[in-house]
């Protein structure tokens, strides 16, 4: 299977990336390609409406690195979505790549897999519970089939991190896909 990461914290040795290198980890090992897109690090313009891209047919106005994850977008067959927690959701860096699979939002539609990875401080669901629900309303419109939800609670820091078994479970989220 070919697997496209969209990894979105800034730390690049952080909490949520520890996940992606475990996810990866499992995934690779089980014998699937994986493409790793690290949002926070890339050029990506917000999605500003103009239509352009449904009206021409000719993919979004603004040429910048969505033009290197889009081909891994269309070609793959699961996403894997990981985020830190900002403000009770996905961060904006994460939210700013979905809105922009908006020129390709046919051709996304149909049989792809997918899967969330979050991190936060909370220790209670409170603020993962609205991510996870607009990440499975998302997959119910794109027609997509969930295949796991990591949400790893009271781990705002790697020290609170490795205390727990969040990185096992994405390494086995990985390898048993
Ligand atoms: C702007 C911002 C907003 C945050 N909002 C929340 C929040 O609503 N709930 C929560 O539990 N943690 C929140 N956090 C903490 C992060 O989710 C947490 O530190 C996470 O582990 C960071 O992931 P990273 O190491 O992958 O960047 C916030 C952190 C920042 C920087």
């Amino acid at each position: 299977m070919k697997i496209t990461v969209i990894s979105s914290s800034p730390h690049r040795n952080g909490t949520s990336a520890r996940l992606v290198s475990e996810f990866i980890r499992g995934a690779e090992e089980k014998g699937h390609e994986v493409f790793r897109f690290d949002a926070a690090f890339e050029d990506i313009h917000s999605c500003i409406a103009c239509y352009r891209c449904v009206e021409t047919g000719e993919g979004c106005v603004f040429k910048d690195s969505m033009e290197k994850l889009n081909p891994h977008l269309l070609d793959c067959d699961l996403i894997a979505f990981a985020t830190p927690i900002y403000y009770y959701n996905m961060n904006g860096q994460l939210r700013t790549v979905i809105d922009r699979f908006f020129a390709n939002n046919e051709k996304l539609m149909g049989t792809k897999k997918s899967v969330l990875m979050m991190t936060c401080e909370d220790d209670t669901t409170e603020s993962v519970d609205g991510p996870i629900l607009s990440y499975q309303n998302m997959l119910r419109y794109m027609k997509w089939e969930d295949c796991g939800v990591i949400a790893a609670l009271n781990c705002g820091d790697m020290e609170s991190m490795d205390k727990t078994e969040y990185p096992q479970k994405a390494y086995e989220l990985g390898y048993g896909l």
